[in-house]
C-alpha cells in the first residue's frame, strides 16, 4: 500500500494535484467569469465530482454577488457561497503592505499579489467545513497566481489537493467561448460594452492584460481605464487631501476619521476623479516572464504616497537607508506568492516596531494625473524648524564643526583618490 502511494506521488508533477480518481467534492473558486464559469461545468462533466462554488468579495467595484452566485447555481454548483471578506483584507493583507510601502518592480502595489493568500485562505477553510477534497482555481499556467494560490493551499492544508482545469484542458478561446455556448453559459463579450482584456481587480487596484497591451510599442488606448478618469479629462481644479496616519494605520482623510475600507474607497474616489494612479508597467514576472500590466491604482497611489512621505520624516537617515531595503525584500516574497513564509513575519515585526512613530498627517495635492505631497506634520517628526534654517547656530547644530566633520567624513575618500590620481613615487 504504502509502495504504491509512493509510485503515485512520484507520477505527479507534484504532490498535491489531484488525480482523476480522487477528485470527489470540489470547492471552486469562483469569479463568474467565462474560464471559472466553464470550470464549473466542466468539473462536474470530466470527474463526476459535485461542485460548490465560493466567491471573495475583496472589493471589485461595481461586482453583483447575487448575480454571480444565482449564476453558479443555475450551473450546477450543489452549494453556493460569497464571503465578504473586504475588512480582513483590508487589515490583514493591504494595511501590512502600507506599512511596508509594498511597491514591486517601482510600480505595482501588489493588490493581487495581496488577495490571491486570502482567497485560498479562504477556499480552504470552506473546502474543509463542507467536506471537499480539492480546490479549484482558474488561472493559467504563465502567471504568478497560480504559484500563490497552489503555496498558500500546500501550506495550510495538505491534506487538500488542487486542480487547475486552464493549465490542463487545451481549450483555446474560441474553443472555450464554443464550450460555453453549448453548455448555455452566457459569454460577454464587446457587443456589451465590456473590453475582453483580462481583468482582475479589488479595493486596492486593478490590472489589465492582454489585447493590445501585449504590444509594447502600442500606447494605452483609452477604453482600458475603466477606473481612472484619463488625466486630460480631469477637472481644472486642484484638490488637496489630507491623510492622517496613527501609528502606521490610516485613519483619516481631510480630518474625518474613516473605517479602512471606507477611507481606501474615498481615496480611490478621489485619485480616480482626478486621473491618478495610471501605471503602465513591464513585470518580471515569477514564472521567468516578462509581462506589460495596465494598472488604476488611485488608492494605493495616494496612500502609499503619504505613508511613505510621513515614514521618511520620523525616521532617521539610517532608519531610511536600511528600510527601503527590508520594503523592497516583504515587496519580492509578496509578489513571489511565498506570504506563509517566516521571513514575511520577521519583517513584518521589523516594520510594525518602525510604524509606531508614523503618526501624523500629510498633504498631497491631486490634479490632472499628479499627486504631489505639499504640507507634512507630525509630532515625531525628527525635525526641526529653527535648525533647518540656513543661517542660524546653536541649540544641537554648530556650524562651527562642520569642517572637523568634513576633514574625517571625507579622510579615506581622500586618501583613495589620492593614491589613484597622484601615487607616490
Ligand atoms: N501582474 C500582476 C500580478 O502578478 C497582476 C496579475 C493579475 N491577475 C490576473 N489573473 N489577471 O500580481
Amino acid at each position: 500500500m504504502a509502495e504504491i502511494t509512493e509510485q503515485t506521488q512520484h507520477t505527479r508533477t507534484a504532490s498535491y494535484l489531484a488525480e482523476k480518481g480522487e477528485v470527489h467534492r470540489v470547492l471552486l473558486l469562483y469569479s463568474g467569469g467565462l474560464d471559472t464559469s466553464v470550470m464549473l461545468k466542466w468539473i462536474q462533466d470530466e470527474y463526476d465530482a459535485e461542485v460548490v462554488a465560493l466567491t471573495v468579495n475583496l472589493g471589485q467595484p461595481g461586482e453583483d454577488y447575487g448575480v454571480v452566485e444565482g449564476k453558479a447555481r443555475d450551473l450546477g454548483a450543489v452549494d453556493t457561497f460569497v464571503v465578504d471578506a473586504r475588512e480582513e483584507f483590508a487589515r490583514e493583507y493591504v494595511l501590512p503592505s502600507i506599512k511596508a510601502n509594498g511597491l514591486y518592480g517601482g510600480g505595482y502595489p501588489l493588490f493581487t499579489a495581496l488577495g490571491r493568500p486570502l482567497i485560498a485562505k479562504l477556499a480552504v477553510e470552506h473546502a474543509r467545513r463542507v467536506g471537499c477534497d480539492t480546490i479549484a482555481h482558474g488561472c493559467t499556467g504563465k502567471g504568478n497566481d497560480q504559484v500563490r494560490i497552489e503555496a498558500t493551499v500546500a501550506t495550510l492544508a495538505p491534506e487538500l489537493k488542487v486542480i487547475a482545469p486552464v493549465r490542463g484542458w487545451q481549450m483555446g478561446r474560441e474553443e472555450e467561448m464554443a464550450y460555453a455556448r453549448r453548455n448555455g453559459i452566457h459569454v460577454k463579450g464587446p457587443s456589451e460594452g465590456t473590453p475582453p482584456y483580462s481583468i482582475d481587480d479589488n479595493l486596492w487596484g486593478r490590472s489589465s492584460e492582454g489585447r493590445w497591451i501585449e504590444e509594447l510599442d502600442h500606447a494605452p488606448d483609452d477604453d482600458v481605464f475603466q477606473l481612472v478618469t484619463p488625466p486630460e479629462r480631469a477637472p481644472d481644479e486642484t484638490q488637496i487631501v489630507e491623510v492622517t496616519f496613527e501609528r502606521g494605520v490610516p485613519v483619516a482623510l481631510d480630518g474625518e476619521r474613516l473605517g479602512l475600507v471606507a477611507l481606501l474607497e474615498r481615496a480611490a474616489e478621489m485619485g480616480c476623479r482626478h486621473g491618478v494612479g495610471i501605471v503602465d508597467h513591464i513585470e518580471d514576472r515569477i514564472v521567468g516572464l516578462k509581462v506589460r500590466d495596465i494598472y488604476e491604482v488611485p488608492a494605493a497611489t495616494i496612500v502609499l504616497l503619504a505613508h511613505r512621505e510621513l515614514e521618511k520624516l520620523v525616521c532617521t537617515i539610517h532608519q531610511n537607508q536600511f528600510k527601503a531595503d527590508l520594503d523592497r525584500q516583504w515587496a519580492y516574497l509578496v509578489y513571489a506568492g511565498l506570504w506563509w513564509e517566516p521571513l514575511r513575519g520577521d519583517l513584518d515585526a521589523y516594520m510594525e516596531r518602525v510604524n509606531e512613530q508614523v503618526t501624523g498627517t500629510i498633504g498631497i495635492k491631486l490634479y490632472k494625473g499628479s499627486a504631489r505631497v505639499v504640507t507634512r506634520q507630525s509630532p515625531n517628526a525628527v525635525y526641526d524648524e529653527a535648525l533647518a534654517s540656513f543661517t542660524a547656530s546653536g541649540g544641537l547644530f554648530s556650524q562651527q564643526a562642520s569642517p572637523g566633520f568634513i576633514e574625517l567624513w571625507s579622510l579615506q575618500s581622500r586618501m583613495a583618490w589620492r593614491l589613484r590620481n597622484d601615487p607616490p613615487t
